[in-house]
């Protein structure tokens, strides 16, 4: 693994991440948690993780098989962590970069999942991919449609697992294969992110330790006309979202995607009528 992924920190101009994300299709950005976020989030999700095996299925073989069996997970993250949905979800960082990569192509984004991923000791690399292959059905090209992350929850290094990036591949015929030396390890500090477009290849990496846990979320946001992979609205239902900031319920799809001011239409309506409304009433 010899390529390398620019790096940042958080407190950069938006505008040279933003720039590094279309270069280059993958940034690192330090600092996207600070430590007080980062360690209020880490006990917060203790308890829940101790009671998740990572031995379990999922929806089918195949996905049991690129999960694999040494890996604890964590959804519906919105319902279970309040420092997700109130600190994490809404952080203006991903605001400014989600208005930036996704805001051309919708009247409004929103949180596509948010996943924490404990790869344990074991865990193989996973087969590299790109996210944006869970929506097979979308013409290429494209514009972009997704903004993934990996948040580093612990040190990132290379032998626990960090995420292994290929730099540019945003940019690749679909065919082409990365070759060795086109792999870029993300290591970063606690607290970072990789953060990567929807069709950068990368993976998780293999965790080669005999007992350390390579800790980390994945959070990507997709524009508001796409199904997400979480659904959303059930894994925080309204009478949790209704308890929660507006910014979140709308991130969480409660709020219509109105396009009629560019031509379009509407999606996700209730009765007619915006559900973040009828939530703010008290009618669902
Ligand atoms: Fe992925």
């Amino acid at each position: 693994m010899t390529a390398s992924i620019p790096r940042f920190v958080a407190s950069a101009p938006r505008a040279h991440i933003v720039d590094g994300l279309h270069e280059h299709g993958a940034v690192i950005v330090e600092g996207v948690l600070n430590a007080d976020v980062l360690a209020r989030f880490n006990a917060e999700i203790d308890p829940l993780l101790a009671r998740v095996s990572p031995k379990r299925t999922y929806l089918n073989p195949v996905i049991d098989y690129f999960y694999g069996d040494c890996v604890r997970q964590i959804t519906g993250m919105a319902a279970r962590s309040r420092i997700f949905a109130e600190e994490i979800l809404c952080h203006p960082f991903y605001a400014d970069l989600c208005d930036a990569i996704l805001g051309p192509n919708c009247a409004r984004y929103q949180l596509n999942v948010a996943q924490v991923m404990d790869r344990g000791p074991g865990a193989d690399q996973q087969l590299l991919h790109r996210d944006e292959d869970v929506w097979v059905h979308l013409p290429r090209p494209h514009a972009e449609v997704q903004l993934a992350s990996v948040i580093a929850l612990v040190d990132f290094r290379a032998e626990l697992g960090a995420t292994v990036v290929v730099p540019g591949s945003h940019r690749w015929e679909r065919e082409r294969q990365p070759q060795p030396e086109e792999l870029a390890c993300a290591e970063m500090p606690a607290g970072s992110a990789v953060v990567y477009l929807g069709s950068t290849i990368h993976a998780g990496g293999r965790n080669a330790t005999t007992d350390g846990w390579r800790r980390g979320m994945h959070m990507s946001f997709v524009v508001g006309w796409l199904r997400t992979e979480d659904n959303n609205y059930l894994s925080t239902p309204p009478q949790i979202a209704r308890t929660l900031p507006r910014r979140s319920q709308e991130l969480l799809g409660y709020v219509a995607h109105d396009a009629i001011a560019v031509g379009g239409g509407y999606l996700g309506a209730v009765d007619l009528l915006d559900p973040i409304e009828l939530l703010a009433q008290g009618k669902i």
